[in-house]
C-alpha cells in the first residue's frame, strides 16, 4: 500500500508562511517524521509526498496514482475553496481520499468553510495541525484493512 500525501498551492512555504497560523515546521522536515511513524505502526506501507502550486499537476498526480494500491491524504490549500478541476479529479478517484487542513478552517474567514472536494472524500480533518495528518492516515489504512 502507498500513502500519497498531496499538498496544493502555497503549502511549499510551510515553516515561513504565516507561522502564527500554520506553525514553523517545514513540509520537507515533516515527511520523514511521518515515514518513521508509518514504519513503526504500519510496517511495509510506503509514503510518497507531492506538492504543487499547479492545479493541473495535482489533478494529473491523482489520476496517475489512482488504484487499489493507493490511498490519498490531500491538503489542497486554497484550491479547496475554488478548484472545480480538482473537485472533478477527486470525484473520479477509486482510491480512498481524506482532506486535511492544518488550521481550523471553520473558525476563520467564511469562504474557508466551503470545500468543493469534501463531498467526494471519505472525511475531513481540520484544525489539529500535523496531528491531523496522522489521524487521517490511520483512518485511510484502518478502513483499508
Ligand atoms: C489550509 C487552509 C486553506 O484555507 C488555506 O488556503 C491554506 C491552508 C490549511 O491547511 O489550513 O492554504 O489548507
Amino acid at each position: 500500500m502507498v500513502v500519497h500525501i498531496v499538498h496544493g498551492i502555497n503549502l511549499g512555504q510551510l515553516g515561513t508562511r504565516q507561522p502564527e497560523i500554520y506553525g514553523t515546521l517545514r513540509l520537507e522536515d515533516q515527511i520523514p517524521i511521518f515515514q518513521t511513524w508509518l514504519d513503526a505502526h504500519f510496517g511495509g506501507t510506503e509514503l510518497r509526498s507531492f506538492q504543487s502550486d499547479d492545479e493541473g499537476a495535482l489533478c494529473a498526480y491523482l489520476a496517475q496514482h489512482d488504484g487499489s494500491e493507493s490511498v490519498f491524504l490531500i491538503n489542497p490549500g486554497a484550491f479547496t475553496h475554488q478548484s472545480v478541476a480538482l473537485r472533478d479529479a477527486v470525484a473520479a478517484l477509486t482510491s480512498p481520499i481524506i482532506e486535511v487542513h492544518l488550521s481550523h478552517t471553520y473558525a476563520r474567514e467564511s469562504f474557508r468553510r466551503a470545500s468543493l472536494l469534501a463531498p467526494f472524500t471519505r472525511g475531513t480533518v481540520s484544525g489539529l495541525g500535523w496531528l491531523g495528518y496522522r489521524l487521517a492516515i490511520e483512518g485511510l489504512l484502518a478502513n483499508d484493512q
